[in-house]
């Protein structure tokens, strides 16, 4: 149970911050106040300016107005070095590190030990972030460069370089979206246990079940305005919910099939890699939900199938016919998608806009003789775009300058454009928010219902329960339990998921 500290005073205070950006009043005259000690919850849905107040507590981008107190008095932020040096540091959503780096460079980066005429103390050096990384208690490799490591991994040394710097006031934007379990309990340890000795913390994510596990206060933000600040003992779910979309969301209702036809996809004893001897079929029209722990093999299955990793045997059919898919390529012709879990690195191209990024994969279906037919390819986008509400000025807006859940719905804007028999989802929903959420699974639903096969995997047993027809659950790398929707429960789920009988 958090506890809260009322009589606290504030250690950052923000007021009245507006900040606009070309097309969009990202902030409108927000004010903030975080007290010292305290985790406060930051929430609001995609685009609702959640980062950008961030960025300008750090220095990182400039508000157009308002002011910045820190412990009482006004202060000047206008580099990330000012924050730095004020005591401010954040994790940002999207990481910031030096792909080729070690992992010691990147979490002292700029302030390197160094010696007599500035030469760098390697020794030092990793021994230093040797003991940053025992605080966040993941023992990573130090010499290691960033770019090798999985993207959980990432993370932590993105927490290690903002733990490094000893702030007194600690922003964390979604943390936990690349975390596994584990990671996200130690995590949290830690956040308690600086919170102990006086530090805050801002924290955004948006699984709501953390906010309720971590956060003392939260104040809630919709269409760049602030909307309420409370204590998270006296808010409910649904209280939470209806500051940040406006209205109530109904999370329990369930999206059955309408029809489901022959078998799309059989899957006959495939082994590859941490897979051993997976059986399964989906058929037309159905949603299958795959999970299991992390690390079951689940991502490792959808990559199989989608010829991004070798098969070393076993038989795959599409509608019935033996293929061969060995490469990513070949999944795109015969009809095969797949929406990747590390949507930044392999779903989108951030230079290019949203409309050029949505129909990259599907332009063949907008060319005649090669021409692409621009007027059906625009309202094709803009369909999405409402559909997905996703928030930007225009299709023609640079996908980097879209909030962070908003670029993660054009990825699947992307997918759901081509024209695939069989699509996979891996977390679709991860770092979007409750209302785009439902409005994701309806569209989900929407695309079996006009005879696509679907395997959706989530770590998400709530949103695993609400779509699927039926539900895969893997354990180790095998197919431990397929449950149809009805005879489906969270238990049953997790006790088949964590290897019982
Ligand atoms: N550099 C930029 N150029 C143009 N527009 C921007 C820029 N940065 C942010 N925006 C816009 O400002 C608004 C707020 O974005 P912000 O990233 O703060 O949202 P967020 O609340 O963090 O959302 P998410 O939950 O998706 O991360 C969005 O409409 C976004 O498109
Ligand atoms: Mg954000």
């Amino acid at each position: 149970m958090p506890t809260s500290q009322p009589e606290a005073p504030l250690a950052v205070e923000m007021i009245g911050i507006s900040k606009s950006f070309p097309g969009v009043q990202a902030l409108d005259g927000v004010t903030f106040g975080v007290r010292r000690g305290e985790v406060h919850a930051l929430l609001g849905e995609n685009g609702a300016g959640k980062s950008t107040l961030m960025k300008i507590l750090a220095g990182a981008q400039p508000a157009d107005s308002g002011e910045i107190h820190l412990g009482g008095k006004p202060v000047r932020i206008q580099s990330p070095l000012d924050a730095q040096r004020l005591g401010i540091s954040v994790i940002y959503q999207e990481f910031n590190l030096v792909p080729a780096l070690s992992v010691a460079e990147n979490i002292f980066l700029g302030r390197e030990p160094t010696g007599a005429a500035g030469v760098m103390r390697w020794k030092q050096l990793f021994q230093d972030a040797e003991q940053v990384l025992a605080r966040v208690g993941v023992p990573l490799e130090v010499r290691t460069p960033v770019d090798r490591l999985s993207v959980a991994h990432q993370q932590i040394v993105e927490i290690a370089k903002a733990l490094s710097t000893n702030a007194s006031v600690l922003v964390m934007d979604e943390p936990s979206s690349a975390l596994t379990d584990r990671e996200l309990e130690r995590l949290f340890e830690l956040i308690r246990g600086l919170k102990a000795t006086g530090v805050s913390v801002v924290y955004i994510s948006h699984r709501l079940e953390e906010i309720f596990e971590i956060a003392d206060r939260v104040t809630v933000l919709r269409d760049g305005q602030h909307v309420q600040t409370a204590d998270v003992t006296g808010a409910t779910r649904a209280d939470l919910i209806r500051w940040m979309v406006g209205r109530e969301v109904d999370e329990t209702a369930t999206l059955p099939a309408k029809e489901i036809g022959a078998p799309t996809l059989t899957v006959d004893s495939l082994c590859a890699g941490v897979l051993r001897d997976i059986t399964f079929h989906l058929n037309r029209g159905e949603v299958v939900g795959l999970t299991g722990l992390v690390g079951a093999g689940r991502t490792e299955l959808a990559r199989a199938l989608f010829g991004a990793d070798p098969v070393e045997s076993g038989r795959v059919a599409l509608a019935g016919e033996d293929v061969r898919v060995s490469s990513p390529q070949d999944a795109v012709r015969i009809g095969i998608g797949l929406v990747p879990e590390d949507r930044k690195l392999q779903g989108l191209v951030l230079g290019m806009n949203v409309r050029e990024n949505s129909t990259l994969s599907s332009l063949a279906k907008f060319c005649t003789f090669g021409f692409v037919r621009g007027c059906e390819e625009r309202s094709e986008t803009q369909r999405l775009v409402d559909a997905l509400s996703i928030r930007t000025p225009s299709i023609e807006q640079t996908v980097q300058n879209l909030s962070g859940g908003n670029q993660q719905k054009v990825v699947l804007a992307k997918w759901l454009l081509s024209e695939c028999r069989l699509l996979m989802f891996d977390e679709p929903t991860r770092g979007v928010d409750v209302g785009a959420k439902a409005e994701i699974h309806q569209l989900i639903r929407d695309l079996a219902d006009r005879g696509v096969a679907i395997l959706m995997i989530s770590s998400e047993l709530p949103e695993v329960l609400k779509i699927s027809d039926r539900i895969l659950v893997m354990h180790e790398g095998r197919l431990a339990a397929t449950l149809d929707r009805k005879e489906a429960t969270q238990e049953r789920i997790m006790h088949f998921a964590t290897g019982g009988e």
